[in-house]
């Protein structure tokens, strides 16, 4: 038979009374036991050793009612019961030393009595499965007879009623990151990990930020998202600031960021609160922060750091609490190593560090951001536009191509695609001007000054699945300089000539292209497939 076991906090109030009229009220740990439908072979009764007493006095009473249970009287003393850590900690340690036998005996955890820091407590351990068990809740009878035990409920939170609970939580944490991703499906893997992380830290923490990433890929946007979504969950007072560093030059740097007292130089007729007193409670989003001067940067610092700084001109520190989020395309870790970025603010803000990749990296979220920006641009414009079948396919299949680099990222596909919706006659996107469009894109992107071989190869969108995993550095990094060289030639043979210059002389036979294209299909690449052409 399964015994049943109740493992509560003794109830100092509920609990209560020493004279012989504590019979005539309702005591929620004596009302365990008294009731006929339900067997209780012992009970865990928990108290502080200041009302051991009381504890000993329930448990007689207990016996009284009920011989056939077993009480045990356990002492946890902790300073503060209202101390949620301390509680914590303490009911933890005991159902970690409590040796629970599931096989012989039911759990059931009464949160009717404690301080509420203790009922919390008591429902976490079950929640969580440290206490392997239901919880137990008690209720008074509705009207006060003496031997009336009241109610119970079991709650059992693995039942699917309190299953759909959960699942409005994990609904919130979706809907949050769809609001990160303004709604777009992406289906890049690394790009969805990136995101559902962010969503975490930005609603649990108020440290720094930094969001890098080329121009375009979405710092600006997704850091004022990350803002909306702390004010959607109450977590900041305060109003979103924003500045892009580039623009702060020589002694207004100093006095846009931090102000200034009234004087403090030639202009300064009246005192300026500056951009950090403005995002008090809220989020200063530094953009660029790779541009501001040393200065400044020290400056920042101390005031992220203290939550202090003194205004130009001013001889008294003012205060102001926000959030940094920083924004670069730079690689600050290089600047940090040519003297041009401070290490010391860098370690500071390099804690929550993101990089959003460019749109050329997440070749299979190309087409869901296409069908926002359409719609978007649908929505704006007010007449309905659609591509023709094969002209959105000669058009996708260009953008996902490596023959296009969105350098300029989510800014390049809202410029093509409000071409296109312009352009559209009688509401279509045509292959004719799909075709206009690639050409422009390319003189575009031909004048851009990106150095072929300083662009980066992405192997991980090139490879087919299977061959990607098991592909050592020593190969990756070999595949890489290859496939940047075949980018750089004009043919497959004018590639292995270069590839293979040194070996040829000493062949009889040569065929460089032979060998290079066997190389690349060990890889489960082609030429075409490689360069694009
Ligand atoms: N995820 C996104 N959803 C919708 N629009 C976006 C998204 N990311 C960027 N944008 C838009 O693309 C443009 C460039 O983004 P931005 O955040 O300014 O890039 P960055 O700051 O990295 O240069 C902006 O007009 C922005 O609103
Ligand atoms: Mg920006």
């Amino acid at each position: 038979m399964t015994r049943n076991v109740v493992i509560g906090f003794l109830g100092t109030q509920l609990d209560g009374g020493l004279s012989p009229a504590r019979w005539e009220k309702w005591r929620p740990t004596v009302s365990l036991v008294q009731h006929d439908d339900m067997v209780v072979d012992r009970v865990e009764l928990i108290h502080s050793s200041q009302h051991t007493a009381l504890a000993e006095l329930l448990a007689r009473d207990m016996a009284s009612v009920s011989p056939e249970t077993e009480v045990r009287l356990h002492v946890m003393d902790v300073a503060n019961p209202w101390d949620f850590g301390e509680v914590y900690a303490a009911l933890y340690d005991w159902a970690r030393a409590y040796a629970f036998d599931t096989g012989g005996e039911r759990y059931w955890a009464h949160i009717t009595t404690g301080t509420h820091v203790g009922q919390i407590c008591m429902f976490l351990m079950v929640e969580s499965r440290f206490i392997p068990g239901v919880l137990l809740q008690t209720s008074p009878p509705r009207r006060q007879r003496q031997g009336d035990p009241g109610s119970y409920t079991l709650i059992d939170l693995d039942l699917s009623r309190y299953d759909a609970l959960a699942q409005r939580f994990n609904q919130a944490h979706t809907e949050a990151q769809d609001f990160l991703k303004s709604g777009i499906a992406t289906r890049n893997a690394s790009f969805n990990a990136l995101i559902d992380e962010i969503e975490r830290v930005a609603v649990r923490s108020r440290a720094p930020i930094l969001l890098t990433g080329p121009t375009g890929a979405g710092k600006s946007h997704l850091a004022r998202r990350m803002f909306e979504l702390k004010q959607s969950r109450h977590q900041v007072s305060g109003a979103f600031v924003e500045v892009n560093c580039a623009t702060l030059r020589g002694d207004g740097a100093a006095s846009t960021l931090f102000g200034h007292r009234k004087g403090a130089f030639t202009g300064a007729v009246a005192d300026r609160p500056g951009l950090l007193r403005n995002a008090d409670g809220g989020v200063l989003f530094l953009d660029e922060i790779g541009e501001l001067g040393l200065d400044e940067q020290a400056m920042l610092l101390k005031a992220v750091e203290d939550k202090r700084f003194r205004p130009m001109g001013g001889d008294k520190e003012v205060s102001s609490d926000f959030q940094l989020i920083a924004g670069t395309h730079r690689d600050l870790r290089q600047d940090v190593q040519a003297g041009r970025f401070r290490e010391d603010l860098f370690a500071r803000i390099n804690l929550w560090s993101y990089t959003l990749p460019g749109l050329a990296r997440r070749p299979e979220d190309i087409e869901p951001t296409l069908d926002y920006l359409l719609a978007l641009a649908v929505a704006e414009g007010g007449r309905s536009v659609r591509f023709h079948a094969e002209a959105r396919q000669r058009y996708l299949q260009f953008a996902k191509s490596t023959q296009a680099p969105w350098s300029g990222n989510f800014r390049d596909l809202t410029a093509s695609v409000t071409r296109l919706v312009t352009l559209a006659e009688g509401g279509r996107i045509s292959l004719a001007l799909v075709e206009a469009e690639i050409q422009r894109l390319q003189w575009f992107w031909a004048r851009e000054p990106v150095a072929q071989d300083e662009q980066a190869v992405d192997l991980d969108a090139l490879l087919p699945d299977p061959l990607r995993a098991g592909l050592d550095l020593f190969d990756r990094l070999q595949l890489e300089a290859v496939v940047r060289l075949c980018r750089q030639s004009s043919s497959l043979s004018d590639a292995g000539r270069r590839l293979f210059d040194q070996s040829r002389t000493q062949r009889t036979v040569v065929n460089d292209a032979d060998r290079l294209r066997k190389y690349l299909l060990k890889h489960g690449l082609s030429w075409d497939r490689v360069t694009g052409r």
